[in-house]
């Protein structure tokens, strides 16, 4: 069963037989290239291939709460870009909606706050946004909200969103946590839940950023664990019931919607 179970028609197999209806969901921008979002660590593409025309210290300052605080406009010169109102979800985030639509996910867990798997019709309870989104945005000192249109606006200008409270004026973000900002509590309060899944689908991440990256590792043994990515990563490989699919998302999301009759409707509800 275990050496059967190693393919793509091993894990279609497992979950038309009914063994999985708890499947846990992991993903990291590689499932929004697609859409026309840089990932950040592709050597080429990626965003931090891409930011030496900010002048930055290192590349991932333009993420650091500390660098903002003093120097918030290459984050902002960025917002700009990647305001996710610009973009449409692609086949990879219709899969997940159908995962959802059959009742077999038991949790999203996502590091992009791109938004695009609650447009794809993904239920917010169903996702755990693990890095925050552009959904809301607040004053990194009081706190208090800020609309995040209103603030894109504000950028757009040129200008810099500051908190509405005279007392305050502290500089506005959207609630995407930095590097050195708390993850949100919904993560912190879920983030064992894979090990109540019966299938992992590990989908466009590097798994480099932590505590993200330890999820996978809640999995129970023997609990299969799909990676659908251009590269092997974490540790996924290492285990006997792990399946790496190497490879671009939406080109391994149809094929293992083909392998489990779902092709048809997959490309209905991306056509949406
Ligand atoms: P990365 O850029 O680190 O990793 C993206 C992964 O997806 C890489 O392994 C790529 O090879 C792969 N990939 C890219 N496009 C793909 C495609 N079309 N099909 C299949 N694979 C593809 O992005 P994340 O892992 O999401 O955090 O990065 C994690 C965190 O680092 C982000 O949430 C962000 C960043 O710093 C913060 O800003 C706090």
């Amino acid at each position: 069963e275990t050496l059967e179970s190693r393919t793509l028609e091993g894990i279609a197999r497992y979950i038309k037989d009914g063994k999985a209806k708890k499947i846990v969901i992991m993903t990291g921008a590689g499932i929004s290239t697609s859409a026309g979002i840089p990932d950040f660590r592709s050597p080429e593409t990626g965003l931090y291939a891409n930011l030496a025309r900010f002048d930055l210290p290192h590349a991932e300052s333009v993420f650091e709460i500390s660098y903002f605080r003093n120097n918030p406009n290459p984050f902002y010169m960025l917002a700009q870009e990647l305001d996710p109102s610009k973009f449409r979800p692609t086949i990879t985030h219709s899969f997940i909606k159908l995962v959802h639509d059959k009742g077999l996910l038991l949790k999203l867990f996502t590091q992009n706050i791109d938004c695009l798997e609650s447009r794809a019709g993904v239920p917010s309870d169903s996702i755990i946004e693990a890095h925050g989104s552009f959904a809301t945005a607040s004053c990194i000192e009081c706190k208090s909200r800020y609309l995040p249109e209103k603030m894109l606006e504000v950028v757009r200008k040129g200008s810099v969103p500051q908190c509405e409270d005279d007392t305050c004026r502290g500089l506005v973000k959207p609630n995407i946590v930095f590097y050195g900002e708390p993850m949100p509590e919904s993560f912190s309060q879920n983030k064992t839940l894979p090990a109540d899944a019966d299938l992992a689908i590990v989908m466009g991440t590097s798994l480099t950023v932590y505590p993200f990256a330890s999820l996978p590792g809640f999995c129970g043994e023997g609990v299969p664990r799909l990676l659908i990515n251009n590269e092997q990563v974490g540790s996924l490989g290492s285990r006997p019931d792990d399946v790496l699919l190497l490879e671009d998302c939406d080109s391994g999301v149809r094929k293992l919607a083909k392998a489990l009759g779902w092709l048809e409707e997959l490309e209905t509800e991306w056509a949406k």
